[in-house]
Parts: structure tokens; C-alpha cells; sequence
């Protein structure tokens, strides 16, 4: 059992001893962020006070009268207004990490066994450039599908690729009557981009254009061979560049249904919210509206034309994926500007009776300052040409300063330069407004990508030094002794892993997870510079390595749920 849930039932069974007739199961341990105050802490008696009549104070101290200490527990005392600090007992605690650092999840409650949950992130838009939210929810959402998946879940992670809608109409005028052969055969995507840009700037001005474009559309809406030809062939081009992005990053797909997948399905939606009522027109167009009390604007399900659109589809994709697989969950992943469509989809989902929990997780646009990217357009920065950069970058650092053979630069350029992509976005909470710049995501001493993957590969060298002098020694044979204070702190830190990691699932926030490591690596970094390792006494010496060792582990597992790589050697 985990050390809180050990705790949390110990501390509701002693409230409950000291009153009899109290409701505890609110009664919770806090982990404290200073030793001073014990290793948890428990304030409950604070809001009792009003039920119980007494002063926080007498309340926590009938608790500690008639409290029978666990043999995981030193003491206990009540301090300040009346909090109980809990101090674990050291021994106890050494034995604990190492129990937990024998499983690969380091214990971590399964929560998700036996549910499946389906993730669609990424869904980029095909023969349109991917801009940063793309970017930013493939990385985010690929973080959250890790953390699913670490804690027990079923996932399906789905690319829901935009490949039917109204950028079509644009992207086929522009083939039309802007193609540069010879560019689409040497640069498909880039000249299928440049396609899109220039006839989709002309609909700005140029009203004959735009009616031409939707003209275009309803053609290929309605089967045209010609324009479903240069469908196809569009689709097929922006997958498999999607594809070479996704490989760099590391990141696999379960199923990549694009929008044109439920195509078939449009037609009975649309049935069924006229069956359940809930539609009317509006100018022209089916609509749903919403009560009053709502205060949600009505969502548009049919156009005037008779199209469907981006609800309509979502609608059908919530309905098939909930038949199909039974999620106890699907959790979407974009930018914040789509908070109103999925707040109001979600809603007729409700309204036509599809059950199941819809999640949306939005995050803010990250700003790009102009000079930070040499390829920006605009708001537009392609993501192959942002991690050419990032490993371009990482290759010139790691070149002043190493002497590694040209491959093995290379290798760390792409996993420390990738790394450092992705950690400048996770180490963010996914909804503050942050500035993206090189300096920081590359920056070697802050709370940066490389500064926690240098920080394990100084551990794993440290290990490596040991066997080399100790070739003999089985760090299994040893004991751990947490001595100091130092060590006893690092110890703690590592049996919260765990809760870590069920915070950042149940919150959808990856930046718990860097916090944890990013804390983690400071914490071990105290304890590497003021004890020695190597030249310590023997017994101690192999204590710490093997408390080096769990550290490594941990740091590496962490890293891995953000989708980063560790190499032992930088
Ligand atoms: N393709 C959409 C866009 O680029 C994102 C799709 C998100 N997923 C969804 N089921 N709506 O804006």
C-alpha cells in the first residue's frame, strides 16, 4: 500500500477513535514542503471546529491522546493552530523506496484498469500548414496519453485529421490555377501550402473567388471524380509528412480517423436531433438552440447549402466512438479558441442522450516573439522546421563542448534538441499564456529539457565510475541507510512519485509532472554536492549509490511520461 493511503486511513481511524460520531472520511494528509514540520500533515481540525465545539488546537490534541502509532510512524505532535505533523520513521522509509523502486510503475495506483479512454490530440488539418496549436497539442496530448496509459488505462489515441471541410474548395482553386509542377515533385507539402495561402488570400478580397472556391467544395462534396481524385492525393501527401513529424517525436497513433471517416454517419445525427426535438432553422440553417439560462450561443448543425459541418461531424464521432468502444471517457486536446464548439457539441451530445464524459483540455497559445523562429509565417511555424532548428541548435552547443564522434553528436542533438521542444511546452501549465524562446528551452542550468537529461546522465555516469572501481560489488547486496538529512529529503521526494503522476492524470496537467522532476534533479543535485559518493566510507558508499540509482530510475520514468529520452552519456 502506498505510503498516503497508509497514512490517510491511519489518521481517519484515529479521528474516529478520539469522536465517535464525526463523518471522517474528509480527513486527509498533506505531504509538507518543509522537514521542519514533519514529512505529512494533517489540518482537519481546523474546519471542524464549528462541528465539534472546541478549538482546532484541543481537537488535533484529543486525536494525539488516544493515537496508536503505526510501526511506519516515529511520532506525531500537534503544532501551530492546530495542525498534526507526522514524521515517518527512516528506517521504515528506506525500506519502502526500495520496494517501490523493485516495479516498474513504482507502485502507482492502477486507477484506470479495465476503463479505456480515448484521446484525440494532434488533429492537424491536411494541405493546411500546422500551426502551434497543432504543435502544442500533439506534445500535450501525447504527455496525457503516456499518463493514461502509466496508471492503468486502456487508450485509444486518435488523430482526428481535418481532411474534409471547407479548406478543400480553397486548396483545390489554388491547384487549380496556381500549381508550380516542378515544385509539387520536388516539395509536395510546401507547395501545397503556398497553394493554400495564395488562393485562401484571395477569398479575402475577391468575392467571385470565395463563391468559386465554395463551388469547388460542393462538387467534391457531391462526388466529382476530378476534385475526389485531388482529394485523395492531398490527403495522402499531408499523412505521410504527418507521419515523418510523428516519428521524429515519437509519438504512435491507435487509429487516425480523419473527419471524412464519419461522413457516413452525418445523415442519421442529423436525424436523430431532429427526432429528439431539439433542432429548428434559423435563416436557412438547421440549428440547435439552447435554454436561455445557458447562456450558450446557438450552434449552427446545418448549413444553408445543406453541408454539415465541424459539430455535426463531432457529434457523429462522439456517437460512434461511444458504440464502437465504450469509453469511460474521451478527452479532447486543442487550442483554447474551440472552448465554445466544445462546450456546445458536448451539450447536444447530452441533449440527444449519448452518455459519456467529455472532457476538453485547452491550453493557451503560446507566443512566439518574431525572432525566435527563422521560418515563422505569421502565426504559422512548421514543426519539421522547428525541430531542425532544435537540433541544429543542440548540435553547435554540443559540439564547443564535447568530444564525442560525429554520430554520437548527432544522436544527442536529436534527443536533447526534441527533448528540449517538448519540455519547454510541458514544464508550462497548459493554460497560462508562455513565451517560447530558445535560451530557456535550451538553457543547460534551469528548469529546462536538457538540464534534467544532463542531470541523469551525471547519475548514470556516477554509476558507471563505481563499477568500473568496484567491478566486484553488487549495489543489491548492500543496505540503504538514509543518514543524513540530505538523503532522508530525496528519499521522501522519491516515495511521492506516484502521487505526482495520479495529480497530473486527474488534472490533465503534464507540468506537474516536470515540477516533480525538475524538483526532484535539485534535490539530488543537494545531495551529490555535499556527501560524498564515491570516497565515502564502504557501506555508505554503496547506501548512496543505491539511492543514485532509484533516482536515475525515477528521473528517467518521469521524463518518459513527457515523451523524453535519456542517453547515458552527454
Ligand atoms: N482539426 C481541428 C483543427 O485543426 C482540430 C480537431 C480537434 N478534434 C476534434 N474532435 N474536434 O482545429
Amino acid at each position: 500500500m502506498l505510503l498516503k493511503d497508509l497514512l490517510n486511513g491511519w489518521m481517519q481511524k484515529s479521528f474516529l477513535t478520539a469522536y465517535p460520531e464525526l463523518d471522517v472520511s474528509g480527513v486527509l494528509v498533506f505531504a509538507t514542503s518543509n522537514a521542519e514540520f514533519g514529512d505529512y500533515q494533517c489540518n482537519n481540525a481546523m474546519a471542524l471546529a464549528k462541528e465539534l465545539r472546541k478549538a482546532p488546537r484541543m481537537i488535533s490534541q484529543g486525536v494525539v491522546d488516544v493515537i496508536e502509532l503505526p510501526d511506519y510512524v516515529e511520532k506525531v505532535e500537534v503544532a501551530g493552530p492546530g495542525f498534526i505533523n507526522i514524521y515517518v520513521k527512516t528506517d521504515w522509509l528506506s525500506d519502502y523506496i526500495l520496494d517501490i523502486s523493485k516495479d516498474e510503475k513504482f507502485k502507482t495506483p492502477q486507477l484506470g484498469e479495465g476503463k479505456t479512454v480515448i484521446l484525440d490530440y494532434s488533429s492537424p488539418n491536411v494541405a493546411k500548414p500546422m500551426h502551434i496549436g497543432h504543435i502544442r497539442s500533439t506534445i500535450i496530448g501525447n504527455a496525457l496519453d503516456r499518463l493514461h496509459r502509466f496508471v492503468g488505462y486502456d487508450v485509444i489515441a486518435d488523430n482526428h485529421i481535418g481532411d474534409w471541410g471547407t479548406q478543400f474548395g480553397i486548396i483545390i482553386m489554388g491547384y487549380k490555377n496556381f500549381l508550380d509542377e516542378k515544385a509539387l515533385e520536388e516539395n509536395p507539402i510546401e507547395e501545397l501550402e503556398r497553394l493554400y495561402v495564395k488562393s485562401y488570400g484571395k477569398t479575402k478580397d475577391d468575392e467571385e473567388w470565395l463563391n468559386q472556391c465554395r463551388a469547388e467544395l460542393v462538387k467534391l462534396q457531391n462526388g466529382d471524380e476530378e476534385n475526389l481524385a485531388m482529394w485523395k492525393k492531398f490527403v495522402a501527401l499531408s499523412l505521410s509528412e504527418f507521419d515523418r513529424v510523428y516519428k521524429r517525436l515519437d509519438i504512435e497513433f491507435d487509429q487516425m480517423r480523419g473527419e471524412s471517416y464519419y461522413n457516413p454517419m452525418l445523415k442519421d445525427v442529423l436525424g436523430l436531433m431532429d427526432e429528439k426535438g431539439i433542432t429548428s432553422i434559423s435563416e436557412g440553417a438547421t440549428v440547435v438552440e439552447f435554454p436561455e439560462e445557458e447562456k450558450l450561443p446557438l450552434c449552427i448543425v446545418r448549413k444553408t447549402d445543406g453541408a454539415s459541418n465541424y459539430a455535426t461531424t463531432d457529434i457523429a464521432t462522439v456517437k460512434t466512438r461511444v458504440e464502437e468502444f465504450h469509453p469511460e471517457k474521451i478527452i479532447y486536446v486543442t487550442d483554447e479558441r474551440q472552448q465554445l464548439h466544445f462546450k456546445q457539441f458536448f451539450r447536444i451530445c447530452e441533449m440527444i442522450g449519448i452518455e459519456a464524459d467529455l472532457v476538453h483540455v485547452w491550453f493557451g497559445l503560446m507566443r512566439l516573439p518574431e525572432a525566435t523562429f527563422s521560418t515563422r509565417e505569421g502565426n504559422v511555424i512548421k514543426l519539421e522546421k522547428l525541430l531542425d532548428e532544435a537540433e541544429s541548435r543542440t548540435y553547435d552547443i554540443v559540439k564547443t563542448n564535447s568530444s564525442m564522434s560525429e554520430e554520437a553528436m548527432r544522436e544527442v542533438a536529436k534527443v536533447v534538441g526534441i527533448g528540449a521542444v517538448k519540455y519547454a511546452d510541458l514544464s508550462q501549465n497548459p493554460q497560462s499564456l508562455v513565451t517560447f524562446t530558445w535560451e530557456k528551452a535550451l538553457a543547460l542550468d534551469g528548469n529546462s529539457g536538457p538540464y534534467l537529461q544532463y542531470a541523469y546522465a551525471r547519475i548514470a555516469s556516477v554509476l558507471d565510475k563505481y563499477a568500473e572501481a568496484y567491478p566486484e560489488n553488487n549495489l543489491d547486496d548492500f543496505e540503504l541507510n538514509l543518514e543524513s538529512p540530505v538523503e532522508r529529503a530525496l528519499a521522501m521526494k522519491l516515495a511521492r512519485f506516484s502521487d505526482a503522476v495520479c495529480l497530473a492524470t486527474a488534472t490533465y496537467k503534464p507540468n506537474v509532472i516536470a515540477d516533480y522532476i525538475y524538483e526532484l534533479s535539485q534535490m539530488y543535485s543537494t545531495f551529490y554536492q555535499t556527501l560524498p559518493f564515491l570516497k565515502a566510507e564502504d557501506g555508505v558508499r554503496e547506501s548512496r549509490l543505491k539511492l543514485c540509482r532509484i533516482v536515475a530510475s525515477v528521473l528517467k520514468a518521469g521524463l518518459k511520461l513527457l515523451g523524453i529520452g535519456t542517453l547515458d552519456r552527454i
